[in-house]
């Protein structure tokens, strides 16, 4: 296993525990894609014998040998302009006015551990877990040398990719797309499942039947998206959960990107995903280098189950870090939803105590406490604590909060200002928007330039101030509009088209600093909910909002699609009121918890208004959570139905060691005289007895897996289910 190269022929196989990924540099040095899938120990160039396609023309190195085309085969980094018309990996503009890049193989080499890329979040790993490999490819007329670097887990059945673009040329080259992912797939009948939807509906489960032609998924607001998630998967028509081939791609990047996947005149599927292009553009000096974000993949033979458990493993494991990586997190109380901006010290402490009486550990202040912040339309920027509204200051709250025994948390939007602002009136030109234009509102407020050192600066020493003043444990990181008007005083005119991928250097330097001082407090991520849910802000933020959505059934379909990709401590989700504010509709107290438990669990309303019988159910949730946190966040995580059409939301968390199982869920409609129904578990050890808690059911794992177990009779609409095994012994 782990990387292995064959000088001679130029040959190089990645080997994973499941997995094999092929490329090779033929007699003209191009590189290759051979392969993708389970291991296969043979050199699978032998698949590629292509005849003379009409219109594919030929690399004048191939001289008579039409049946030679870059236009044709499987090509591992694809560059524009000499020949391949499909879509390119790299385009670059040369000095003369072309645009033409011929990549040929130069060198490679073998690393031990994990690559990093200077200011950019990516995968990370011991030394002894990973390798990397770095092949480099030269177009020998200008000097641009791209390095593909491969990263592998083995363990994990995971490929990292990343592509630096280095000017060793003596002039100035401008890159105008950088893709960090392109997947040739020559063979194979495959579908595509990407995620979309829209504030309060994120993360949507769409597959479809590949087109002749390009599709995509892309965002262009300067934000991974509401609408699209950075991910994608490609899978074979009959994969389901369980069987079937897949491979899935989940970028490190928060910011606009591009997904593209082409089928060819041939049938032949590439994928290509990276920073959106026409967001892009970058002037490489001679000498300098350009890193691409980078792509995580993995490719799973026994359905999306698997591709999940690689992705959660990954990314909860090697992108989340510091001090709750791993940690139970603490339930936590926002007073969003509860009071919206109309608060004062009092209110707030009336939420806490409360709240610390049923046994929460945190309460959260969301928006509202600082500046002039009376509604949406001001205040943004000034980091400082409204005392008319808080009395006493943050300080006095934050002590009498601690008294109650709870920790305390506190929201921040540091990448936006409200025109009406202090900040906005002394330095109108940190803001981003193009003189002589009136700038587009989002949410009436304007965006930070954030590649500015400055303005960084500012932020910093803002929020810093703050944690110095109060003894406070969490960050709320909100970002609540998306970004156009892309103009920063700060560059030149020829360098407007770097402002968009500055503005994420800038946003993931302020938050390393940030993370860096402050190891103690956890981040949650958020916009506007699930807005910039992805693996970059992961690295960062253990665990993102997952959608300003709080209502228990809508929440059962967003927490299905991003269960694809992201892991379950990574999902923060809470509780709220009925009739839900998002839609109005009524579910069970139980069905809201046992949704919100599938993540990082909380609540969002006013306790003190909850009848006693409902206190008293949050009490029992608040510790059947911290009962099944570890086997929530630890254990793996299994899709039992889908919400999107069938009756029930059902999912399921099993231990590593397989001896315990919670199945959570519910049954969205009761009809009469209704059939019991039965679902089938996942991922237990067939020949072990299980018993079910409370009741002397005791079932072999095959039984489960394969007849499955009875669901309750339910009663009424979303009907919470919760059932809990225990390996018996011996
Ligand atoms: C966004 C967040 C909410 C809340 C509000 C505050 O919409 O997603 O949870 O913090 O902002 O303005």
């Amino acid at each position: 296993m782990g990387i292995y190269t064959d000088e001679q022929e130029r040959f190089f196989s990645l080997r994973t525990k499941n997995t094999e990924y092929q490329m090779q540099a033929d007699e003209y040095g191009v590189l290759k894609h051979l392969w993708y899938g389970r291991p296969v120990k043979t050199n699978m160039s032998y698949l590629l014998e292509y005849t003379d396609v009409g219109f594919s023309g030929n690399p004048y190195d191939a001289e008579d040998n039409r049946r030679y085309s870059l236009d044709t085969m499987p090509l591992e980094y694809a560059c524009g302009g000499t020949g391949d018309f499909r879509i390119p990996a790299i385009s670059v503009l040369h000095t003369d006015g072309s645009n033409s890049l011929d990549l040929r193989y130069k060198c490679h080499q073998v690393k031990k551990g994990k690559y990093a890329i200077p200011g950019l979040p990516a995968v990370y790993a011991n030394e002894d877990k990973a390798q990397t490999l770095e092949i480099t490819l030269c177009d020998c007329a200008s000097g641009v040398e791209v390095i593909l670097r491969y990263g592998i887990l083995e363990e994990l059945d995971i490929i990292t990719r990343n592509v630096a673009i280095c000017n060793n040329g003596n002039a100035e080259v401008i890159l105008k797309k950088a893709a960090s992912l392109c997947l040739d797939l020559p063979y194979g009948d495959w579908e595509w499942v990407h995620f979309h939807g829209r504030h309060t509906m994120e993360r949507m489960v769409q597959r479809n039947p590949l087109n002749y032609g390009i599709q995509e998924s892309a965002s262009t607001r300067g934000t991974s998206s509401h609408q699209q998630n950075p991910s994608f998967i490609l899978c074979s028509t009959d994969c389901t959960e369980k069987r079937g081939e897949c491979i899935g791609a989940c970028f490190v990047y928060s910011g606009s990107f591009q997904t593209q996947i082409e089928c060819d005149q041939l049938s032949q599927v590439r994928a290509v995903m990276g920073i959106h292009p026409s967001l892009f553009e970058w002037h490489l000096s001679a000498g300098e280098t350009f890193e691409t974000p980078e792509v995580i993949l993995t490719y799973s033979s026994n359905g999306f189950s698997k591709m999940s458990h690689n992705f959660h493993k990954v990314i909860r494991e090697h992108i989340c870090r510091g001090k709750y990586q791993l940690a139970q997190r603490p339930v936590l109380i926002n007073n969003w939803e509860a009071t919206y901006f109309d608060f004062d010290t009092d209110k707030i402490l009336d939420i806490a105590k409360e709240a610390a009486k049923l046994g929460v550990d945190m309460l959260v202040l969301d928006d509202g406490w600082f500046g002039k912040r009376d509604s949406d339309c001001s205040g943004l920027g000034d980091w400082f604590v409204n005392e008319e509204k808080l009395s006493g200051g943050l300080e006095n709250l934050v002590e009498q909060i601690k008294k109650l025994g709870m920790k305390f948390g506190i929201w921040f939007e540091p990448e936006m200002v409200s025109e009406d602002s202090m900040l906005y009136r002394s330095h109108p030109e940190w803001a981003i928007q193009i003189p002589g234009r009136k700038p587009t509102r989002g949410r009436y407020q304007l965006v930070l330039d954030l590649s500015r050192s400055d303005v960084q600066e500012y932020l910093y020493n803002c929020i810093s101030n703050i944690l110095k003043s109060a003894d406070i444990s969490y960050i709320k990181w909100d970002m609540n509009r998306s970004i156009c008007d892309w103009y920063s005083n700060n560059l030149s005119a020829e360098n407007q088209g770097e402002l968009p991928h500055r503005y994420m250097l800038g946003l993931y330097a302020l938050l390393e600093r940030l993370t860096t001082d402050y190891p103690n407090v956890l981040f949650e991520g958020c916009s506007g909910g699930g807005g910039r849910f992805d693996a970059g802000m992961l690295y960062y933020c253990p665990q993102i909002w997952c959608s300003d959505d709080t209502d228990a059934y809508e929440r059962t379909k967003i927490q299905y699609g991003t269960s694809f990709i992201y892991p379950i401590s990574a999902v923060g989700s809470h509780i709220s009121v009925t009739p839900n504010h998002q839609t109005g509709r009524i579910t069970p107290i139980e069905s809201r918890a046992v949704t919100a438990m599938a993540g990082s669990f909380g609540y969002e309303l006013d306790l003190g208004m909850l009848s006693s019988e409902e206190k008293q159910a949050v009490t029992e949730q608040i510790k059947r959570f911290k009962q099944f946190e570890a086997l929530i966040h630890g254990g793996t995580y299994y899709r039992l139905s889908n919400p999107m059409n069938e009756n029930t939301a059902l999912w399921e968390y099993v231990s590593e060691s397989m001896d315990e199982v919670l199945v959570h869920g519910m049954i969205f409609r009761t009809v009469p005289n209704m059939k019991r129904q039965r679902i089938r578990l996942s991922g237990l050890c067939p020949d072990c007895k299980y018993q079910v808690t409370g009741k002397d059911e005791v079932y072999t794992g095959m039984a489960l897996m394969q007849g499955g177990i009875l669901l309750p009779e339910s009663c009424g609409d979303y009907y919470p289910i919760e059932i809990h095994l225990k390996k018996q012994e011996g």
